[in-house]
Formats: C-alpha cells, structure tokens, sequence
C-alpha cells in the first residue's frame, strides 16, 4: 500500500524540520528534500502536498536556491512559507523586494477565515515574522487572505490551483494557530487522511535493524541520556545478545554521572547489555589541553569518541554495526540534513571522522525530535525517571566550559552544577523548565571574601523553558532560589567568587554556552 506523503522542500531555513515534525503532528507522513532534488524523484513520490520552506536568500538574487516552475503545475498542492512564499510569488510574476520595514518577531496578522487555510483561526492571530525581504505585489490569480500594518500581503492563494502562499511561519510555536493552519493545509486542502501513527515506529524499526543487522556483532555508543538510552534498549530488544554498549567517560560528565549510569545500565541493574565502561578522562583532557575553539573541541571529543569506540571494538572483535543515538535537531544544526547554515556541529554527526572503521553505522532515531523520542522510549517500557530526563549535550561539560578545559575547571562547573541542580528539584522548578545547568565563564573579576581581596571564576546559570529545543525562553526562577544556589556557589565550590544568571533566550542566544 502507497503510504501517504507530504514532502517539504527545504530552502535552508532554521526551522525545516520543525515543518515536518508539525506534519507529522498531523499524523501525516513527511520527508525532507533539498530543492536540489530532482523533480522526477518529487513526482515518483506522488505527494499528497508540498511545502516550500524558508530560507535565509533573497529569491531575485541570481544565485538564489530556486525549483523548476514544473512543480507548481503538477496539480499537487503546494504551500509556500517565507522565503517559499516569496519564491512561488517570483516564479508566477508577482513582485518581491526589499521591504521598507523588516519585520521580525509576534506580529498580529488579519487573516480571511473564509480561506481552506485559516478556517477556525482567529480574524486576528500573532504570528512570527522573521523577514528582509516582502511581497509587494502576489502573482496574477492570486488573492490576498492575510495581512499586516507593514506588509500587505501576509497570505495569498490561488484556489483554482490550490497554491498557497504565507509570509509569517506556521511551524514555530510563537504562530498560536500555526498548527491549525498546517493541519488545515494537510486535510482541507490537500485531503490527506492522516494514517500515520508514532506506534508503528518501535515495530517497524525492530524489524529494520534485524534484516539489516543479520547475525552481525553491534556496538551502541552509550552516554546515559535519553536518546543513546532509547537507541540501546531498542538494538537490545532488536539484536539482543549480539549487542555491546560502550560508555565513555571522558571526564566531563555531571558529577557522580558516571556511576548513576553503571548502576542502571551496568551488570547490575534491569537491563542486559554487555555493558563496557571506559575511563578515558586523561586522554580527553590531554587532547583538550589549551584548545579554546568551540567547534575545535567539539570535533576533538567527538573523533576521541569515535577512536575509543573503534578500540573497543577492535577488542571485541569483527564489530560491523555501530549505533548512534543521533536526532532529527542534531542533524539539522549540524547542517548535514538540510540546507541550513551550520549553527554547532553536533557531536556524533558533524564531528565525525572521515574514516571511521565499521561497516555501517546504525542511526535509528535520525528521523525523531526529542518528544518522539520519548514516546518511544516509554513504549519499549524503559522506566520515566530516564525517558524524562533533561538533555546532555554529546561534548557534556567541554561545551559548558568556556575556553579552555583543566580538570580544575571541570570539578568547579561539577560542583556548582550539582547544587544548582539540587536547589532547583527542591523548589519544585525541575518539573517546571526544561533543562537546566551551571556554566563556568572563563571570566575572573574581583571579589571579596573576609576580608580578603579575590580574584576568581563566575559562575553561570542557566534554566530555560523550551518544547522543542530549537527555540526557548530563559525561565523566571524564583529570586530565593538564585540567592540560596548563589550563597551556596560561592561558599562550597573553590575559585568561583561570583555567580551570574543568563536572562537569554534562543534566539539570539542558543541553550549552551558553546
Ligand atoms: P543549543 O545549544 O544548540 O542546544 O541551543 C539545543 C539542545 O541540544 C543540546 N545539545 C547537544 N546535544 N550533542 C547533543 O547530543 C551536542 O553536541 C549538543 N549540543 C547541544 C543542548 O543541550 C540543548 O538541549
């Protein structure tokens, strides 16, 4: 049986995966395709839509990404956001130019509720604008369903064709009835039935990973965290004894990490893994030493991952798979998914070697956001103190750390962390923010502690709220929980003598330091 597909066609914006996640949302199938593809591959799929991303060009520039006009004539449906928009507007003879007024952030839009696209939706609804660039004229047949004090033509839409064009972007969360408009888009328009479950995944993958493994030997690369922990269990119940976790500790964990993870996962604990702990602070640290570049310690703990992972193997002997828990975010922020500018090469997908000694290398949960993630968890029935565990970064504390890495400045950033932590699950925030954590500024500034003069590190704390990870908001954390983690920063952890709250969001900022 076809599967029902929505395909998105992505122009490099921040936020494509985001589009199809929202789909799938919808529980529409959806895949991702750089507008280099192929339209005969396109019209192969037979898509019950399409979607037209954002990107960071401007379309009436010469070498802008741009598609054949063909796909808008194939009577597919077609929705056009941002710079999508703008481009259908280029190809069909409407205008786009510079606009007189950026727009950037929650705008209030007027919408036709009369159009497939904004039924049910509010006549006035804010949506995120992020824009240099306006359409200041839409194509010939083409009627305008939304607008805005500083740009007229928010939406346009030519029904007879069913092409469809906004200006604002539906997928963020800040658009408050972006989701209806999507969801509108998959069934009004393109009449999609919306057969596609999350709970098919676990089985499906199962039965994937066992054709492709055989009677092969597989290595998981085990870090503790939510998405290494999913992938594992899931190869386990896949590949069973076949199956070798390896955790690295590369000395840059949350303190006492280390051991928490051998206890749940290790001989001892509910799971059966072949569980191999490696201790390979001094290494790190060595590669790390006087290595201040955020993407150059990034590549080095990522490759030193891989060369300890390739040890291990080559001691087990004849490893053909290695697994990796990689997300969809990852790899879209690392750039290799997409067209998108490369913010952080995630650990695991950008800071791959070239040449790595497997086989192959199996990523099962590559197409999955987080929240997919979880549910998949939960249905291979691994415990929720793990599956709703806060995010770990792959490089761990090397990215919390700015500048350069010392075993000094790791046990500063450990401990403050750990009281952070602890005061935050005490005031009943932990179920409140998404993630939280202390950074160790590479700043030193003067103090005074009795009677002394100082000259110490500060401390930073972060606590954001965040659905999705891709944007967030800093958390509004009680003053008295600062002041109590503060005082007792200062006091318990040696050579910080100041302790300073992150007030940012993403964007501008992003979740990590670096
Ligand atoms: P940023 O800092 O990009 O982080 O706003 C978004 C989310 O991703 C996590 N993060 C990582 N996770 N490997 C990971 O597995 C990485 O290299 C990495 N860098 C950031 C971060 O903790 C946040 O949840």
């Amino acid at each position: 049986m076809k599967r029902e597909t929505v395909v998105v066609l992505d122009f490099g914006g921040q936020y494509n995966q985001l589009i199809a996640r929202r789909v799938r949302e919808c529980n529409v199938y959806c895949e991702i395709y750089s507008y280099k593809t192929d339209i005969e591959k396109i019209k192969e799929i037979q898509p019950k839509g399409i979607i037209f991303t954002g990107g960071p060009n401007s379309c009436y520039e010469p070498d802008s990404p741009t598609y054949p006009k063909e796909i808008l004539e194939l009577g597919i449906p077609v929705l056009g956001i941002c710079y999508g928009a703008q481009l259908m507007m280029h190809l069909l003879g409407g205008t786009v130019e510079k606009a007189p007024v950026r727009e950037y952030g929650k705008i209030e839009v007027n919408v036709d509720t009369n159009s497939k696209l904004f039924t049910d939706v509010s006549p006035k609804t804010i949506c995120w604008m992020s824009h240099n660039d306006y359409i200041s004229k839409a194509a010939p047949d083409f009627r305008i369903s939304a607008w805005t004090n500083d740009c007229p033509v928010a939406a346009m839409e030519n029904t007879d064709k069913n092409l469809y064009a906004i200006q604002f972007h539906p997928e963020v969360l800040h658009t408050q009835e972006g989701t209806k408009m999507l969801s509108n888009f998959v069934y009004n328009v393109c009449g999609c039935a919306g057969d596609w479950k999350m709970d098919s995944f676990v089985e499906e993958s199962i039965k994937a990973i066992r054709e492709k493994v055989g009677d092969g030997k597989v290595l998981c690369a085990l870090s503790g965290g939510v998405d290494s922990s999913v992938a594992a269990v899931l190869l386990s119940k896949a590949v069973g004894n076949q199956l070798t976790c390896v955790f690295v500790d590369h000395g840059l964990l949350r303190k006492n990490e280390g051991d928490e993870v051998e206890a749940v996962f290790g001989p001892n604990g509910p799971y059966d893994l072949n569980f191999i702990r490696v201790n390979a602070q001094e290494r790190f640290y060595g590669k790390l030493a006087g290595v201040t570049e955020p993407e150059k310690k990034r590549k080095i703990i990522g490759e030193e991952f891989i060369r300890v992972f390739e040890e291990e193997a080559k001691k087990i002997g004849a490893v053909d798979f290695l697994v990796q828990g990689t997300i969809y975010p990852d790899v879209v922020e690392s750039g290799v998914g997409g067209e998108s500018t490369v913010i952080k090469s995630h650990h695991n997908v950008g800071g791959l070697p070239d040449y790595v000694d497997f086989k192959e290398i199996i990523e099962p949960l590559r197409n999955l956001f987080k929240d997919e993630v979880r549910r998949a968890g939960l249905e291979l029935g691994i415990p929720d103190y793990l599956v709703f565990r806060q995010p770990f970064p792959g490089p761990g504390l090397g990215i919390r750390i700015i500048g350069d890495i010392t075993a000094e400045k790791v046990k500063m950033v450990q401990d403050a962390d750990a009281i952070w932590r602890e005061e935050i699950a005490k005031a009943g925030w932990d179920k409140k923010v998404n993630q939280y954590f202390a950074a160790l500024t590479n700043m030193k500034s003067v103090g005074v502690m009795g009677d002394e003069r100082t000259y110490d590190y500060a401390i930073a704390l972060r606590a954001v709220t965040t659905t999705d990870f891709m944007t967030a908001e800093s958390a509004e954390i009680p003053w008295e929980v600062i002041g109590r983690t503060t005082s007792r920063i200062v006091n318990e952890v040696k050579h910080v003598n100041r302790v300073l709250y992150d007030c940012t969001g993403k964007p501008p900022a992003t979740i990590e330091f670096e």
